[in-house]
């Protein structure tokens, strides 16, 4: 679609009590401004982010995630506001979508509401029981007249239960024209975007209210609605995933990241945790387990087991306390309290309880490979970097410093001394 969008992100968000800046701060895995962005890339191909406060490390930010993006810097001292925002803004196409980085809870559909019919400005519009703190919409005779700032109002403007929503979608070549005679005459002394509505309306220019939900327009500007987006946001996402066949046991202690990607029928028990770009294919994730960044295939991990990124689990049986980092597990069991990481472990193979691959010596990581039908007995520890070949039995207790080949008994293990009575000579009968 030939559409531009225009994304304001400059604003200080000072109520957020934080270093980060607020459009970075993330829901569901993503920054704000990131959501931001996807819902304007599934229409536009043309989108540029405004910046001042912090810009350098927003758009630092943003261009390691995307290209082809576009930055504007606002000259905040001299022209604070939105509109100030919008000053200088070129953008490509005849229309142009303005949106808020602060909104990370926008629909692909509401955009495409927003951008359709031919008005010169559509404009979102919420009807609210408590208007406070937003801009009130003026309509007359269904025709929007124009809109007034809260702290602009009078007493009959500030009954006004219209308010409006922050996003517009402006024919580009009004918006180009108005932007520069915009004034800051106003109680905020700041070039306001929302004055347009007022300049097009005195050129008998069609404005037209798109009525949207308050949900989806809901501004994040504090660690409180951070948590509550971050509610609606989870809930949409766990809402998809059950319609497409997942299973979740209590989804209120769920928590999924949207960059998670899930395949064939799959069950999460309660407290479970998905991180990061993980893919779940056909697996059955026990209570209080977390996956980060990884893919478990037709496999079973937890209760209380821990996948870190880079791990690839495939017909494997993860149980309680394992720990697994950037390992490719095929056909493995690794049932009880173990740490397996920077391995690849082939089919067949059975790793015991408390067992440890050492795979950090201080300065560098190191790969421990583990053949086919592998019995690693309990209490062992695997010295990386290390192969075992197929069909060897690592017994209890070893720890294993050098290459095992095929077919092998690898143990070490200290002769065993037992004193008679030594227990009461020592303690007395
Ligand atoms: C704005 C609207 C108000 C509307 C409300 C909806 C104006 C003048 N008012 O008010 O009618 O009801 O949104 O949420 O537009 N920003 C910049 N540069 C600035 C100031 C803001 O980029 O100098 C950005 C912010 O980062 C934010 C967006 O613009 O993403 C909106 O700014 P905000 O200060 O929240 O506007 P409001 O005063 O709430
Ligand atoms: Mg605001």
């Amino acid at each position: 679609m030939s559409i531009s969008i225009v994304i304001l992100a400059a604003g200080k968000g000072s109520r957020m009590k934080s270093t980060t800046p607020k459009v970075l701060h993330t829901i569901s895995g993503k920054s704000m401004l990131s959501h931001a962005i996807d819902a304007g890339l599934a229409i536009s191909d043309d989108i540029t982010v405004v910046l001042a406060h912090q810009a350098k490390r927003v758009q630092e930010a943003i261009e390691a995630e995307y290209k082809n993006i576009n930055f504007h810097m606002q000259d905040a001292e001299q022209f604070p506001g939105t509109g100030g925002a919008m000053k200088g803004v070129n953008t490509k196409y005849e229309k142009t979508l303005i949106l808020n980085g602060d909104m990370p809870l926008i629909t692909q559909s509401s955009l495409e509401a927003l951008t359709g019919g031919d008005a010169d400005i559509n404009m979102s519009v919420i009807k609210l029981d408590n208007p406070d703190g937003y801009g009130r919409v003026l309509i007359d005779d269904e025709k929007v007249q124009e809109i007034v700032e809260q702290k602009d109002c009078n007493k009959t403007q500030l009954e006004t239960k219209t308010v409006n929503a922050g996003i517009y979608c402006v024919n580009t070549e009004l918006l180009n024209r108005y932007i520069p005679l915009l004034s800051n005459e106003n109680a905020q002394k700041e070039y306001y975007l929302t004055d347009i509505v007022k300049m097009a309306v005195d050129e008998n220019r069609t404005v037209t209210p798109i009525y949207v939900e308050e949900e989806e327009f809901k501004g994040v500007n504090s660690k409180y609605d951070l948590a509550m987006a971050e509610v609606i946001m989870q809930n949409r996402i766990k809402k998809e995933l059950m319609a497409q066949g997942v299973t979740m046991r209590f989804p209120d202690s769920i928590y999924i990241d949207c960059r998670a990607t899930f395949e064939g029928e799959s069950i999460l028990e309660n407290g479970v945790t998905i991180l990061g770009a993980s893919k779940i294919i056909s697996s059955h994730i026990k209570t209080n387990s977390v996956i980060e960044d990884s893919i478990i295939e037709d496999s079973d991990v937890g209760p209380m087991g821990r996948v870190r990124p880079l791990s690839h689990l495939k017909n494997t049986h993860i149980g309680n306390f394992v720990e697994v980092k950037k390992s490719t597990l095929t056909g493995v069991k690794a049932g009880h309290l173990a740490y397996i990481g920077d391995a690849t472990i082939d089919e067949g193979s059975n790793i015991g309880a408390g067992v440890i691959t050492c795979n950090y010596d201080g300065k560098a990581k190191h790969k421990t490979t583990i053949g086919k039908n592998v019995f690693v007995g309990s209490d062992c520890q695997l010295v990386a970097p290390l192969t075992i070949e197929d069909d060897v039995i690592v017994a209890a207790g070893t720890t294993l410093n050098k290459d095992v080949t095929k077919g092998s008994l690898a143990i070490t293990r200290s002769a065993l001394k037992t004193i008679p009575d030594f227990f009461y000579k020592f303690f007395g009968k």
